[in-house]
């Protein structure tokens, strides 16, 4: 019988359909994809949701500067996110709109219960409101009238609102905070989050009435729902949750990781468990929080049109090379700047030199001295065993703590270690001996070199899915996406000796530094 799979739900935030992503969106996208993969990778059942943020003022304003009703506005964004989705690689297995009817009615079904809990009491809003970031905040918080959060200018509110009652869920969220060390991720973030607790948490509108476009109240038709509070419900409408069909729900829920960047962590680390404990669901295991990425030392923004446009980037870098570069640069948390000099610089020294150059030698040499058939593992390389024991085992507590550049930077190591294995050993004078120790020897070392690079490939595999592929086609491997496993596939030796090797190809061409 088929043992059960563990299960493992994964999600990116839902951007705000209101212009064109910028790379910063696809960094989040392709992080989480690198954990799905990864988790796919060790044979968990992976759903891995991602999707679009379609209501609220900032769009409903887009739509009216380009002449158009949200919906036909929000759908052509829509369109334009699934392809750059699709080049990216990102392997997500369902896609929520908020404008989806199923998603209204979750959305509608869960305010109600609000409500029924004595959770929603209606209430006046007098205050500031940050379009751009689709926020509220108070006088004490404004100055200049611009957004303490992004800097942009604030616009006076004065309306019925039906409010949250957020701060008496505050003792039980710290308390949660403090017995689940893993909730939040990376530490300075769940360190910031427990700054605002201290602060004291402040019940909060949860509707609108002065905006036209969002999800109207069930039970009130005059508000419409407060879009952030829609766009959380994401997370629960794409399984169904509240619906006939729950059957997602019941297999996938609580989520085990919602990736999200900085500017956001206080819906979901504050807001969103406060909804799912007034609902009286579990709440997700673990909140990942990563940093901006930045062009040089600029912040990235859309309406300065510092942009990083994800297709210049990926029609002048290459989607893969891209992906490896926005992991290994980037440590998970902090900030992390792009730059056409780092991008070379890192593409030339781990891609071309290290694995390329690592894959290309060796397979030159076992066409030489072999006929293009690696030779049998008659002897196992004890170096190298352990070390690769050592290099997964900490690939695996990187990949827990999302800390991927690590991970990479472990990868490099052990590549690294093979073309050293090659400077130090000399093939080349070994290939001419006549001694048959010689040749035992040359035959256990070009072994090892595939062996290390198999391994590596299947390492990489989650960063870079087709690159992987090619390389262990090369080397006599084909596999299909779901066909990779780290158990089936990542014991030291477990390579066949004896393939033959396939066409070379270089994957990594050096780029030439302007
Ligand atoms: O916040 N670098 O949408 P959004 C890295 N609709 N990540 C960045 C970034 C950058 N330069 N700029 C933005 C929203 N992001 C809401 C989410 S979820 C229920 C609702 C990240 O389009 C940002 O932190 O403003 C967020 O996680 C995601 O991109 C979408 O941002």
């Amino acid at each position: 019988m088929e043992s059960k799979k563990e299960k493992f739900y994964i999600t990116t935030a839902i951007p705000y359909m209101n212009s064109k992503l910028h790379i910063g969106f696809f960094y989040e996208a392709i992080l989480a994809d690198v954990c799905a993969r990864f988790n796919r990778l060790l044979g968990k059942d992976v759903f891995f949701l991602t999707g679009s943020d379609e209501h609220g003022q900032k769009i409903e304003k887009s739509a009216q500067a380009n002449n158009m009703t949200p919906k036909q506005y929000t759908d052509i964004m829509v369109d334009d996110m699934k392809r750059l989705l699709e080049l990216f690689e990102i392997s997500n297995d369902s896609y929520i709109r908020t404008s989806d009817e199923k998603h209204k009615k979750v959305v509608q079904n869960i305010l109600l219960k609000l409500k029924e809990n004595g959770d929603l009491y209606k209430g006046h809003y007098e205050g500031w409101y940050c379009v751009p970031d689709e926020a509220f905040f108070t006088d004490s918080q404004i100055t200049d009238g611009k957004c303490p959060e992004c800097g942009r200018e604030v616009e006076y509110i004065k309306e019925e609102n039906y409010f949250f009652k957020l701060s008496k869920y505050q003792d039980i969220i710290l308390e949660h905070i403090r017995k689940n060390p893993d909730f939040i991720l990376p530490e300075t973030r769940k360190n910031e989050v427990l700054g605002l607790i201290e602060q004291g948490l402040k019940d909060i509108s949860f509707s609108r009435t002065t905006v036209k476009w969002g999800i109207p109240l069930g039970f009130d038709s005059k508000h419409v729902c407060y879009v952030w509070v829609d766009a959380l419900t994401n997370y629960l409408s794409a399984l169904g949750y509240s619906l006939e069909d729950d059957a997602l729900y019941k297999k996938y829920w609580p989520a085990n990781q919602h990736h999200i960047g900085k500017d956001i962590l206080k819906f979901h680390t504050l807001i969103w468990p406060a909804m799912l404990l007034s609902l009286g669901l579990p709440l997700p295991r673990q909140v990942a929080i990563h940093g901006w990425v930045m062009l040089g030392q600029e912040k990235l923004s859309k309406s300065k049109g510092i942009m990083l446009d994800p297709d210049d980037l990926a029609e002048r870098y290459g989607v893969e090379p891209l992906r490896y570069f926005l992991m290994r640069e980037i440590s998970f948390g902090l900030d992390g700047s792009f730059t056409h000099e780092l991008f070379v610089r890192r593409f030339n020294s781990d891609l071309s030199n290290d694995i390329g150059n690592l894959l290309s030698r060796s397979m030159v040499m076992i066409e030489k001295y072999c006929n293009g058939i690696v030779p049998e593992n008659k002897n196992i390389n004890k170096v190298f065993k352990e070390k690769w024991e050592e290099v997964r085992n900490y690939c695996l507590e990187c990949a827990r703590e999302v800390r991927f550049n690590d991970y990479l930077s472990k990868i490099s190591e052990f590549v690294n270690m093979a073309n050293k294995y090659i400077e130090d050993n000399q093939p080349w004078n070994l290939a001419k001996s006549t001694d048959s120790r010689d040749r035992d020897k040359l035959n256990i070392m070009l072994y090892t070199l595939i062996e290390s690079i198999r391994l590596s490939s299947l390492m990489l595999s989650p960063i870079m899915p087709l690159a992987s592929r090619k390389i262990l086609e090369q080397i006599g491997i084909e596999l299909k996406d779901d066909e990779f496993n780290l158990s089936r596939m990542g014991d030291w030796g477990s390579y066949k000796g004896q393939t033959k090797l396939k066409e070379r190809e270089i994957l990594f061409p050096r780029i030439k530094e302007e």
